[in-house]
């Protein structure tokens, strides 16, 4: 039996969870400063780590208390490393190398867009992981920082597909809310405000999917470009507003409705299409995109007989530490723990 400490810091969220043996949840604590980002219509990284610094030891507390544990109860702390906003990251990584140090508590920094990964599998992972018939193993990770495709195989070996070009869908969902006036983050109110209205009255535009008449280059077959979406809201919005500026109510739900239509059919689209060539058993939906109620119907719908579906459970979708602890037993496992030298890094090595 292991007890693993998770802490997450990547971007806005200041996360701690206890997890039992890489899936039983004990405790799951989440600080959001989303209300103090939103004013500025996006995450700000020093203010992020400024927040991370007060909120991390009641954060720390609450789920050691919730988890009925002791920090001397604590078999290994996994802590974010990256990707993610440094100034962000930094604040995590730091607090868990003093937690370990303080307490001799074997440590390791463990990679968030893995986590995100691990977060589908959290209450029952071992099971499902270990079984071989889940792969390969095709994942979408869908956040504000992430839109990619990558394969799993038996082995663990994780193969890239490919990955936005340049926007991911989430921060297209995030921009295109700021546009409307919607509030940040964008996700959410998008899909309150789409409730009702029609998502083929306006065609927004599918780019790198091969529609419109436009040949798909063989390199992008696996990747997503979610910039020109958000352009051609701006022009929507231009021909359509009021002298206010703004989009009377139904037109404005119609507008969501197809603007989110087209990012779900463009990730479902790309997903099923990658998980027939690559022979998956098994399609994971993760990172905080996928608590989209659009997206996950549609995958429910169009995934064919034989392949397993796994949606990330909504709580595990968001930033959240239980999936960087769950992923961290995997380490204690095998003893792998990281030395106090290590940084924390912004982007996905390539
Ligand atoms: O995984 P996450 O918490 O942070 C990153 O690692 O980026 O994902 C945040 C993103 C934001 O872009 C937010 O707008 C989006 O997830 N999101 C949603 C929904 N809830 C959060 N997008 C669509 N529908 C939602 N219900
Ligand atoms: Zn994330």
């Amino acid at each position: 039996m292991a007890l693993i400490l998770g802490i997450e810091t990547s971007c806005d969220e200041t996360a701690a969870a206890v997890v039992k043996d890489g899936y039983e949840v004990l405790s799951s604590s989440v600080a959001s400063q989303i209300a103090k980002h939103a004013a500025h219509g996006g995450v700000v990284p020093e203010l992020a780590a400024r927040e991370h610094l007060t909120a991390l030891t009641p954060v720390l507390d609450g789920a050691l208390r919730e988890a009925g544990v002791t920090l001397a109860e604590i078999d290994a702390i996994a802590v974010t490393q990256g990707p993610g906003l440094i100034p962000a990251l930094l604040v995590g990584l730091s607090f868990a190398k003093g937690l370990a140090m303080g307490n001799r508590i074997p440590y390791v920094g463990v990679n968030h867009f893995i986590g995100h990964i691990y977060g589908a599998f959290l209450d029952e992972a071992n099971r499902a992981l270990e079984d071989g018939a889940s792969y390969p193993l095709l994942a979408l990770v869908v956040s504000g920082g992430h839109t990619s495709l990558v394969l799993i195989g038996r082995d663990g070996k994780a193969t890239a597909l490919g990955g936005t070009i340049d926007d991911a869908a989430g921060e297209a969902l995030d921009k295109g809310a700021k546009l409307l006036n919607l509030g940040y983050p964008g996700g959410p109110v998008m899909q309150r405000t789409a409730e009702g209205g029609d998502p083929h009255r306006f065609e927004f535009p599918r780019p790198l999917t091969g529609a419109a008449g436009k040949p798909l280059a063989p390199e992008n077959r696996y990747n997503f470009s979610f910039s020109g979406i958000k352009t051609a809201l701006l022009y929507h919005v231009k021909h359509h507003a009021d002298e206010s500026g703004r989009l009377p109510e139904a037109l404005l739900r119609d507008t969501v409705a197809s603007y989110q239509e087209a990012v779900v059919d463009v990730l479902t689209r790309k997903t099923l299409a990658a998980a027939k060539e690559t022979g998956a058993k098994t399609i994971v939906v993760a990172g905080g995109v996928a608590c989209n109620s659009v997206l996950r119907e549609r995958f429910e719908r169009l995934t064919p007989p034989g392949v397993r579906l796994r949606l990330a459970a909504r709580k595990y979708c968001t930033d959240n530490a239980a999936m960087i602890g769950g992923l961290g037993y995997h380490y204690w496992k095998k003893r792998e723990f990281s030395a106090f030298d290590i940084d924390s890094f912004a982007r996905l090595p390539q």
